[in-house]
């Protein structure tokens, strides 16, 4: 347990704030300590991953947990399918490229996503026309009331567009232990629909491909190589990744805008439509754009970056604000964050 410690290397914005407490916990036992100390202390509690979906606009006047909880094992179930699962604190992108090691398919589509495995329930990480719950099985979470683990199944995760149970009805109620994916060994589900993958294969010389003669392993090489041309690194320049969430309208209001915004792209679902939110940033100017220590970034506004890389957390909320502002002016459409606030 130390005291007083800078989060500055444990959060992707890069801002700088303290935690009155910080813990890294690397077993169950110590996590039931640690939790056992904020309870008799009366003290607030933050389980941290990688850090990679939050925004810190003041220190952390409790504790924070940082889950290291390690390993990954796998079941063959069948001559096609294998159960892998892995403990909370190992990172994603390792964790996907165990799986690609192993010739194990359905995650390759979400290659290079920042984070810890234990956290990607809580958003349902999606990339590139696949989310989490096309393969996952069930998670394993600590109850932190009645310290009991309990193993929650797809359907009681109640995944949605970057949304669970986790971050609703059960937000701050439990600590993601490990959890289980159902993973292909042979008959691969290839997933090109996403535009930018078909133009990357192409640039990686894989043309004319059929999806019998693309590998899991290109998939994961087109996406990698589509997330680093337009994506800024977190090691460079501070972000979260998308700030916001793409809004899903009804399909009226979208009939109404696209009258007066003919070129508004948008992707119907039944009677609603979603709309991209960087398209709407841009529309309103804000791409590229800098104010103090904060920007939105030049190559994809919907990300939030720590220009200068001084930036306090309040600095960037402000900005997202000032965002939300003009999107809600321009197009009637309230942006909502897709990054947790502090
Ligand atoms: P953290 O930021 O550490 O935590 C996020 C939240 O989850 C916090 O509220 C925390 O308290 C809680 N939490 C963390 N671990 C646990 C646990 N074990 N149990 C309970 N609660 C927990 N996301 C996508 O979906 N798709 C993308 O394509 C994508 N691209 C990104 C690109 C960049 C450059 C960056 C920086 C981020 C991107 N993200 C993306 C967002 C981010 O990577 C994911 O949300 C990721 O799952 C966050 O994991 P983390 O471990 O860093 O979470
Ligand atoms: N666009 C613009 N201007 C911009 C940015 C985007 O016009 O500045 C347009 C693009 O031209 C494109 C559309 O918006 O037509 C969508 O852009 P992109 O393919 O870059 O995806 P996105 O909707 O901005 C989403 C996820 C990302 C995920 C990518 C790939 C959300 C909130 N974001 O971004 O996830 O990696 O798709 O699947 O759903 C994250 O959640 O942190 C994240 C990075």
């Amino acid at each position: 347990m130390q005291e007083n410690i800078s989060l500055k290397p444990y959060n992707t914005f890069g801002v700088e704030v303290s935690a009155r407490y910080f813990a890294d916990v690397q077993t169950l036992e110590e996590l039931l300590q640690a939790l056992n100390y904020s309870k008799t202390q009366k003290l607030p509690l933050l389980i941290l991953g990688g850090g990679s979906n939050l925004l810190f606009t003041k220190d952390f006047d409790g504790l924070v947990i940082q889950l290291n909880l390690k390993g990954i094992t796998e079941e063959i179930i069948s001559e096609n399918e294998v159960l892998v699962t892995s403990k909370a604190g190992e990172n994603w992108h390792e964790f996907v490229q165990f799986c690609l090691d192993r010739n194990y398919g359905g995650l390759e589509n979400l290659s290079l996503i920042p984070g810890n495995v234990g956290t990607s329930p809580m958003q349902n990480i999606g990339a590139y026309g696949t989310e989490i719950k096309d393969t996952f099985v069930s998670c394993k979470v600590l109850n932190l009331e009645t310290l009991v683990i309990e193993e929650f199944d797809h359907e009681k995760c109640n995944f949605g567009y970057r949304e669970s149970i986790f971050k609703r009805a059960g937000k701050g109620k439990y600590v993601i232990l490990d959890v289980t994916f159902k993973l292909t060994r042979k008959k691969h589900s290839i997933k090109t629909e996403y535009g930018a993958i078909q133009a990357e294969l192409k640039n990686l010389g894989i043309e004319n491909f059929d999806k019998l003669s693309v590998t899991i392993q290109d998939i994961s090489k087109a996406v990698i190589n589509i997330r680093q041309s337009k994506l800024p690194d977190p090691k460079v320049l501070g972000n979260a990744g998308s700030f916001f969430k793409n809004p899903t309208i009804p399909l009226s209001q979208f009939e109404n805008l696209k009258q007066k915004f003919s070129i508004i792209p948008g992707y119907p679902n039944g009677n609603f439509v979603k709309v991209p939110a960087g398209w709407l940033i841009e529309q309103c100017g804000w791409k590229g754009k800098q104010i103090g220590n904060v920007a939105s970034h030049e190559l994809q506004s919907l990300v939030i970056i720590n220009k200068t890389g001084k930036a306090s957390g309040k600095e960037i909320y402000d900005f997202s604000t000032m965002i939300i502002g003009s999107v809600k002016e321009k197009f009637g459409i309230e942006l909502e964050r897709e990054v947790n606030i502090l």
